[in-house]
């Protein structure tokens, strides 16, 4: 299972990539204006910067919601750097833009995927990567994960190759669901990452040992 955050914080960014297990970022306009950057040349920086701290891939969204506009926006990115995968929103244009990017072997995650048909298209127009938003599904009393468990079987029973990239993770326990049911990657919060470090017992075993290693040896 992959781990990517999801943040344009690039203090957490170096956190979690200092700590070894990140596999990449995703960012969108929100996370971006959330961390004051604006304006399209700050935002294309912004993207680079965050490829020089981490190894793996960075989605950088497009804008624009038509075919043409999206194609010009997303070859731009893509240029900026080997590790960028362009952003599209599921909508009838977007769809046709994983398409043409995916001829282009130009690497695509699809945002704002709420369906088990939207991932189906998605996975048709050749995304790389799907984005289904769990936690925003919780967020109206609809059951986030059953959603990423129907995506899986629906790529398993075709042989799919897009990757099931589970968004809008809110904490640790979805990451472990999300590892249960097979999703091919994660990005939420650092608060979801580190939260799997953490057992009392774990932290009152190691008080144990070091207290019985100072008696030994004082
Ligand atoms: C995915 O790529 C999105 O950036 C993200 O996961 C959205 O999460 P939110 O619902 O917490 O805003």
């Amino acid at each position: 299972m992959k781990f990517f955050i999801d943040t344009a914080n690039l203090d957490q960014i170096k956190e979690a990539q200092e700590l070894g297990v990140l596999d990449g970022v995703t960012t969108n306009p929100s996370l971006m204006a959330k961390e004051g950057i604006t304006g399209k040349d700050n935002i294309l920086k912004h993207y680079v910067d965050i490829c020089n701290i981490v190894d793996g891939d960075v989605s950088a969204e497009v804008v624009a919601t038509d075919f043409d506009n999206m194609v010009k926006e997303g070859e731009e990115l893509a240029e900026l750097h080997e590790q960028i995968v362009v952003k599209v929103p599921m909508i009838k244009d977007g769809v046709k833009a994983l398409k043409y990017f995916s001829d282009k072997g130009i690497r695509t995650n699809c945002t704002l995927v709420f369906s088990p048909g939207q991932a189906l298209l998605a996975a048709k127009a050749g995304a790389t990567y799907v984005s289904p938003f769990l936690g925003r599904l919780d967020d109206i009393s609809t059951d986030g994960l059953n959603l990423i468990s129907e995506i899986r079987l629906i790529y398993d029973n075709y042989g799919f190759e897009t990757q099931i990239l589970a968004a809008s993770i809110r904490h640790t326990m979805h990451v472990i669901d999300c590892a249960k049911i097979g999703a091919d990657v994660m990005t939420g919060p650092l608060s979801s990452i580190d939260g799997l470090l953490k057992h009392p017992l774990t932290d009152i075993g190691l008080a144990k040992f070091l207290e019985d290693y100072k008696k030994g040896n004082s």
